[in-house]
């Protein structure tokens, strides 16, 4: 296989993203510790954009574990009010972001059953800019983006365009718009660090060798809770089986997605944009164990991989410390209990959610802002059962087949074609 050594659309991963430490990087020791004026010396000020849900959620049991290195300044929820007021009672963030003005009553009652005063009530801020302003807060020095979903696009965007760092959870931002989120880090200094285990675990095996020398990647997936299933089979499959998925713990949509391998597709298409590399160079290998969560293979053969217990808290925190390591919530990984690590090819005809993914990713352009919003809307239609497993593929596949793409789209034109494709997809499904 020929190697391009070129980025494919120029935005160098490689140096760009780690280098060693060096005085004045956002790297160094310093960094890691707090530096910036007015933060509190030794402990770094973080935000976190979804802090009720699960990557949230477990976000915040690495901060309490590392307490004395971070402090919480800002935190969001969407619905879950009654944890945000918990998160609230025990973190005492400055800034909470909750959906709309209407909740306040509802959010103030749940802190004064907590016990606050009105003099420890957090300033509130509201839906899509509340998050955007949380993430900016001239104090944060880290934001992690633990929303699903397009709506972290803009929050994501002011972060980078403000210089922070930010620990990307989220999918949607790199795989609607990798083309921004890219130049938005690259204009203003602004780091990403990825939180997503394979993700993380290639951040990690990169290191092994100069990024030139990298040939390709290699992306583990569990394959989900049917990966054994044949085609007919795969038709009958409920919610509750798919929300079972066999190794890890996550939100309902991911959890879907991992079912139907559309998430390994979004993290080809993550890949791709984080590291510069084209989607020729990026597989896919079945691993049922989730203990190997990634691997990247040199020039010369050598293939260098990250293994851990499948933990999300192990990715988060490396994301929020990187480049130093710590001691951890997680229980190392005991080989000999595992006993036997296994692996299989993808099969891309009963999967063809990762086909769809794949065939996306080749240019820059509106097709998989509309491939994401059409598969968040069919998730919801198959966890409600008015859709059938299959039937996911089966609809993104037509709406993707109707849209007409826009080469290197603006916010704007992503932020239609997510619109566009939500419409469609849910008409195709009520009719
Ligand atoms: N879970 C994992 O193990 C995992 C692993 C890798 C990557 N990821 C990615 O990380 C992201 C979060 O995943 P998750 O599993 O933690 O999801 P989740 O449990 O569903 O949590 C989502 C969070 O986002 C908030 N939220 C949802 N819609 C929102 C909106 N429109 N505006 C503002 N906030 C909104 C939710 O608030 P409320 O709960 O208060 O409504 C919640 O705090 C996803 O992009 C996912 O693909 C997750």
């Amino acid at each position: 296989m020929i190697v391009n050594r070129e980025d494919e659309y120029g935005y160098a991963f490689r140096e760009f993203f780690l280098p060693l430490p060096r005085k004045g990087s956002i790297m160094n020791d310093e960094y890691a510790h707090g530096h910036a004026d007015g933060v509190e010396a030794g402990r770094t000020a973080i935000s976190i954009l979804g802090s009720t849900g699960s990557i949230g959620r477990q976000t915040l049991e690495v901060v309490s574990f590392l307490s004395d290195r971070f402090r919480v300044i800002g935190l969001s929820g969407r619905s879950n009010l009654r944890v945000l007021a918990s998160q609230v009672e025990k973190y005492r963030p400055r800034v909470v972001g909750i959906e709309s003005p209407d909740q306040t009553d509802d959010f103030i009652r749940l802190l004064k059953e907590k016990g606050l005063n009105p003099d420890e009530y957090p300033e509130l801020v509201y839906g899509n800019e509340g998050m955007t302003a949380i993430a900016t807060l001239p104090e944060v020095e880290q934001v992690m983006v633990a929303v699903v979903g397009i709506a972290a696009l803009v929050p994501v965007l002011s972060a980078l365009e403000a210089g922070k760092r930010v620990a990307l959870a989220n999918k949607e931002c790199l795989v609607t718009a990798g083309h921004l989120v890219m130049e938005a880090s690259k204009r203003s200094g602004g780091r990403i660090v990825p939180v997503d285990s394979e993700l993380s675990a290639i951040f990690q095996c990169w290191r092994a060798g100069s990024g030139r020398q990298v040939k390709r990647v290699i992306l583990t997936a569990s394959g989900g809770p049917f990966f054994d299933l044949d085609k007919e089979a795969l038709k009958n499959v409920t919610p509750a089986e798919a929300l079972r998925h066999p190794t890890w713990r996550m939100g309902k949509r991911i959890t879907v997605d991992s079912a139907t391998l559309m998430n390994k597709g979004f993290e080809v298409m993550e890949t791709r944009w984080l590291f510069g590399l084209s989607v020729d160079r990026i597989d896919v290998l079945i691993h049922p164990e989730s203990v190997i969560h990634s691997i990247v293979e040199f020039e010369d053969g050598s293939q260098v991989a990250q293994l851990g217990t499948p933990d999300m808290r192990l990715p988060i925190q490396y994301a929020l410390t990187y480049p130093d390591r710590y001691k951890s919530l997680v229980d190392p990984l005991d080989l000999a209990l595992v006993g036997r690590l296994t692996f299989k090819p993808v099969d891309l005809e009963r999967f063809p959610c990762l086909r769809i993914a794949y065939d996306a990713s080749k240019g820059i352009s509106t097709l998989p802002a509309v491939i994401n919003g059409a598969d968040e809307v069919l998730v919801d239609e198959f966890l409600s059962g008015r859709i059938g497993f299959t039937d996911i593929p089966r609809i993104i596949s037509m709406v993707a087949a109707e849209h007409k793409p826009k080469e290197e789209p603006s916010l704007e034109e992503i932020l239609r074609a997510d619109t566009w494709a939500r419409e469609r997809a849910l008409r195709a499904v009520t009719g």
